[in-house]
Order: structure tokens, then C-alpha cells, then sequence
């Protein structure tokens, strides 16, 4: 198979590559990435020699045209991807994750190549802490630029795929952790401030429910729908992993061994969502997934482990990160 991946330099579609190329030698991987500031060639060292690398943006429309009509399917992963950002300037979010993935679906539309969107949760909007999880069924309501311009983008495909017949799948997965995420988010900033010896910050009261997984089990789902699920269909895709930040915290505190109080609250995220949780029994019963990483505390360990060893891949981007949630008006409450 012919595999054109967007987005392939960043945290998922980075572990998205180089689990392809280890467990399917067979397939022939392109990727197709902006870099951005989210964007590291160095995530796809690993794999250099063994896939072509394509350095564009997504809504070049030639240049997306050319690359899909040499492939037999196109995995989207490539977006702006953080809410915090999305909240200071929202304008990039529109254009890649909006106009980018028209880009996308007008080319596989004119060339007939599968699709398999990779979306979020959060166009969900959130959940109190009693409501039953997101399903496939659940109505859109998303909340920040972020997720609003993600939502567009779903609604980009099942149009294409219901007016034009494209052949796309759709997933909408919760948080993922695991090697090669910016520092930017919530658990590889706090890693790597612990790593610094500065506090982990988290944000207003620390309650808000994340429902985490491995991003090698999302990566896994991801295939399972491109080789089994149903033209048309969205999967949910989450591991039973929900945890309120302070306890993920305090979880990576023990793990370096210090005080797990010892943290502090900064300013709230404007319209932070309360909670995220996933349904994923579609995903388990229709295509037969389950999640590898069962032990959250042991996945979180790995992830500890990585960014102790691979200080060179994220250091560039640590001050210049901290600088910009300062410069944003992040303050100690
Ligand atoms: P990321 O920010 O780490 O990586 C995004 C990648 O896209 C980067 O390599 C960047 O250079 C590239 N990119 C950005 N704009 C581009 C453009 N215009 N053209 C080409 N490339 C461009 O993001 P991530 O966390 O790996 O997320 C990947 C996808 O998964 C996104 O679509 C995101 O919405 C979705 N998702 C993420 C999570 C999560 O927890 N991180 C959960 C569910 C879904
Ligand atoms: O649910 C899936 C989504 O998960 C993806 O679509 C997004 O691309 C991804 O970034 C992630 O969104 P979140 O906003 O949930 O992730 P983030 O890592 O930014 O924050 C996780 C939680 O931690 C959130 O409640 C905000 C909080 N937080 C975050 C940071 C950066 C803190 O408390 N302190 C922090 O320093």
C-alpha cells in the first residue's frame, strides 16, 4: 500500500510512521508536513531512510493534488493542534484545520483515494462529571477555536463522503500521551519542568477530567479502521483512562520522587472544558481493539524515561514555549 500521511513530523503522526514502518514493512509512507513550530523532522530520524519526506502545506492544492494522485489512501493527522493557542490566534486554526482538509478531500475525490480523518473529542464540548461518555451519536458542541475548527473539518468530510462518495472513515480520539509531544501540553510540560526542577503548573483548580491514552493504542485503532471499519463511519477511540489533572500531577510528582503537593495553580484556560470520556464500544466490538497500555502509571513512566534520554529533542523548544504562556498572561494564583 501507498500511504500519504499528513502531519507525519508531529507527536502522533510521528508515532503513527514509525510504528507503520516497524509492523507493516510493506508499506510505502510519504509524509507531507509544514513544520511548524508543532512540526520536528528529527520525531522521524527513526525512520529517515525508509520513507519520503515532503516539507508543504496542506492547502497547497497542487501540490496536495499531485502527491494523493501517487497514493492509495491518505491519513489526515496534520492540524493546529492546542487549545491555548487557538485562544491567542485563532486565524491558523481555520486555515489549516479547515481549508487544509478541503484541500484534502477535494483531492481525494478527484483521484478516489481512502481517507481516514483523525479528529478529537473535544467537538463534543464536555461533560459533567456524572454524564454518560461521548458515542459516535453524541451531538457536536464544541467549545474553544480549537475544537470548533476540528469540528468543521469532520463535518468537511461526512459532506464529501455522503455528497461525493469519497471512501473516508472518521475517529475522534481522547488525550493522548506518550514520546515525541511538544512541551507545549499538559504532560510533557510538566515532565520537563520536573526535569528542570521548576513547579508543575496546573491550571485554576486542577478538576477537569482528561480521559488519557497511549498514543501507540490510538495509532493501533487507526489502522484497525483503515484495514476494517465502514466507508462513512466515525469511531470513538479511548482506553477508559479518565483522570482530573491535580491527580496527574501528583502521579508525576511521586514518580520523581518529590512531595506531590508540591505544585502550583496558575490562571485558568478561558472556557476550559470540564471533562472528556469515551465510549469506545463500537471501536472494541465492530473491529476488535483493545488498548495495550493498561497501566496508566506505567505508560506515564515510559513517557518520563523518554524525555529524560531525549533531552537534544525537546530543549530547543522549552524557554521560547514557558516565554509564550507568560507572554499570554499565565501568572501563580
Ligand atoms: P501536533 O501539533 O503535535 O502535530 C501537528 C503536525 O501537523 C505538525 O508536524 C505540524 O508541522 C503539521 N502541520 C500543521 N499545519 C500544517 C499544514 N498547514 N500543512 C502541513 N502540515 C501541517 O499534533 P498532534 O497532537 O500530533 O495531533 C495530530 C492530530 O490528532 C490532529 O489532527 C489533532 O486534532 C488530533 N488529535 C490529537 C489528540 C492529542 O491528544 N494530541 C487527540 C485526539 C486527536
Ligand atoms: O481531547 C483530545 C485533545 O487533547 C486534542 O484534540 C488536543 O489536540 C490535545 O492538545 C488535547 O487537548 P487538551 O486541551 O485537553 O490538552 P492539554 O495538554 O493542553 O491540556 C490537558 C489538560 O491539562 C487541560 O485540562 C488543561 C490542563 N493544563 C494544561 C497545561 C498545558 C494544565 O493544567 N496545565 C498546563 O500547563
Amino acid at each position: 500500500m501507498r500511504l500519504l500521511v499528513t502531519g507525519g513530523a508531529g507527536f502522533i503522526g510521528a508515532n503513527f510512521v514509525q510504528q507503520t514502518v516497524a509492523e507493516r514493512p510493506e508499506t510505502r509512507v510519504t509524509v507531507l508536513d509544514a513544520l511548524t513550530y508543532a512540526g520536528n523532522k528529527a520525531s522521524l530520524d527513526p525512520v529517515a531512510d525508509r520513507i519520503e519526506f515532503v516539507h508543504g502545506d496542506i492547502a497547497d492544492l497542487d501540490l496536495v493534488d499531485e502527491l494523493v494522485s501517487g497514493v492509495d489512501a491518505v491519513v489526515h493527522f496534520a492540524a493546529e493542534s492546542h487549545n491555548d493557542n487557538s485562544l491567542t490566534e485563532p486565524w491558523p486554526f481555520v486555515q489549516t484545520n479547515i481549508v487544509g482538509t478541503y484541500s484534502l478531500l477535494q483531492a481525494v475525490r478527484r483521484h478516489d483515494v481512502r481517507y481516514h480523518h483523525v479528529s478529537t473529542d473535544e467537538v463534543y464540548g464536555d461533560l459533567t462529571p456524572d454524564a454518560p461518555a461521548f458515542t459516535e451519536t453524541t451531538p457536536y458542541n464544541p467549545s474553544s477555536p480549537y475544537s470548533a475548527t476540528k469540528a468543521s473539518s469532520d463535518l468537511l468530510v461526512r459532506a464529501w463522503a455522503r455528497s461525493f462518495g469519497v471512501r473516508a472513515t472518521l475517529s475522534n480520539c481522547s488525550n493522548n500521551y506518550g514520546p515525541y509531544q511538544h512541551v507545549e501540553k499538559f504532560i510533557p510540560r510538566q515532565i520537563t519542568n520536573l526535569i528542570d526542577g521548576v513547579r508543575p503548573r496546573l491550571y485554576g483548580a486542577g478538576h477537569q477530567i482528561r480521559d488519557w491514552i497511549h498514543v501507540d493504542d490510538h495509532n493501533r485503532a487507526v489502522w484497525d479502521i483503515l484495514d476494517r471499519g465502514r466507508v462513512g463511519q466515525t469511531y470513538l477511540i479511548g482506553a477508559n483512562g479518565e483522570l482530573d489533572n491535580k491527580t496527574v500531577v501528583r502521579m508525576l510528582l511521586e514518580a520523581f520522587d518529590r512531595d506531590p503537593d508540591d505544585f502550583d495553580h496558575v490562571t485558568d484556560r478561558p472556557g476550559h472544558d470540564q471533562r472528556y470520556a469515551i465510549d469506545a464500544t463500537l471501536l472494541r466490538t465492530e473491529l476488535g481493539w483493545t488498548p495495550r497500555y493498561a497501566d496508566f502509571r506505567a505508560g506515564l513512566a515510559a513517557t518520563i524515561q523518554w524525555y529524560r534520554d531525549n533531552e537534544s529533542w525537546w530543549r530547543p523548544e522549552k524557554a521560547a514555549t514557558e516565554r509564550a504562556y507568560a507572554a499570554a498572561g499565565e501568572q501563580t494564583l
